[in-house]
């Protein structure tokens, strides 16, 4: 994947605002189509099958989604960042299963558990609270050695670097720190060599920890619900993805917009699919995740659903997707 790091040019101007408008200052959304029209950006075209091709559930032909060719050598990694300041829209799910799904291709993958709820660590069968180092030790400290905070999973090539409510704290605390935005990039430079992906699952706010994973990561992965308000909040999301290209990370760009929790059956499900197309056009995946109740239990059983309920359409629709993520950004 892409070997270069992002260059982070300048820090935003204020002190002790955040780095971006917050949420509450925002004008509400009224018109979640007419605002998701504003955000049209594109991502590289994944051709579509040449003969066209059956339509798939995006309503556009889906392309072909080749196995990728296995790796020869590791890293160094692309990172990825899971944002969408909407709460419950799969983000840390969608973590967890492409994360696996990669690895099964023999990707290196290190998810990186940003969010003080520490759902990630949760989802992978292992409790935040007895952690004795987490993320937040690495960011507040300058000497701090990520291979020590590192955790192997079950899963062979999927590594976790752990968070827990500790990290709520870093928001504050990074505050009065020179270059805050790039204290996470700072983090993961000594580890990018040992990885071929690393995912980065946000907390549901674009708050300076956001900031701070769309300034280490070179792409983004927009997670939304197939559902009629997950479009509210989609501008106000693109406009701080543009500000931190603009002043921050200049290489960042849409990897993809995911739609998640489909339900086919409804015409609802179709519709939102439609104006997701129509608002993202090529930057929507081809892959969408159905909604299923097989998540939710295999993050009780705290697995990827590709060990969980390996022959599952809801795991083969993630291996899906990390092809596709493959073909987006080639990594060898
Ligand atoms: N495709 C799906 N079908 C059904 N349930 C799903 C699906 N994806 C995720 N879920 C469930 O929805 C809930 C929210 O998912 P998840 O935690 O991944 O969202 P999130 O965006 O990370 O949330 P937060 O913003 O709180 O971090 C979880 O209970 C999860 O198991
Ligand atoms: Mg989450």
């Amino acid at each position: 994947m892409s070997s270069d790091r992002p260059a982070a040019v300048a820090t935003l101007p204020s002190a002790t605002a955040p780095a971006v408008a917050p949420e509450s200052s925002a004008p509400a959304p009224t018109a979640p189509v007419a605002e998701a029209a504003l955000v049209t950006e594109s991502a590289p075209l994944v051709e579509p099958a040449p003969d066209g091709g059956p339509l798939g559930p995006t309503g556009r032909p889906m392309p072909d989604l080749p196995d990728p060719p296995p790796r020869t050598s590791h890293g160094p990694a692309r990172i990825i960042a899971m944002c969408n300041q909407k709460g419950g829209v799969g983000k840390t799910t969608t973590t967890i299963n492409l994360g696996a799904a990669l690895a099964e291709y023999g990707r290196r993958v290190l998810l990186v558990d940003f969010d003080p709820q520490g759902s990630l660590s949760v989802g992978l069968g292992f409790n935040p609270h007895e952690w004795e180092q987490s993320i937040y030790d690495l960011l507040l400290s300058d000497d701090g050695d990520v291979s020590d905070v590192v955790q192997h999973t079950e899963m062979e090539g999927l590594d976790l670097l752990p968070s827990n409510i500790d990290l709520s704290a870093a928001e504050v605390q990074l505050v009065g720190e020179v270059a805050r935005e790039q204290t996470l990039a700072r983090v993961l430079t000594p580890v990018m060599k040992h990885y071929d992906v690393v995912l980065i699952d946000c907390q549901p706010s674009l708050g300076l920890l956001t900031i701070n994973a769309l300034t280490a990561a070179h792409g983004v992965i927009v997670p939304l619900e197939c559902e009629y308000f997950a479009l509210r909040g989609v501008a106000l999301l693109k406009h701080t993805i543009d500000k931190v290209t603009q002043r921050l990370n200049p290489s960042l760009r849409i990897d993809g917009v995911l739609g998640t929790m489909f339900d086919g059956r409804t015409l609802h499900s179709r519709e939102v699919m439609e104006r997701l197309v129509d608002a993202w056009g090529e930057s929507v995946f081809h892959t969408v995740i159905r909604r299923t109740v097989k998540f939710s239990d295999s993050t009780v059983a705290g697995e990827p659903i590709t060990t969980y309920a390996a022959d599952s359409s809801a795991a083969e629709a993630y291996r899906q997707l990390a092809r596709e993520v493959l073909v987006r950004c080639p990594d060898e």
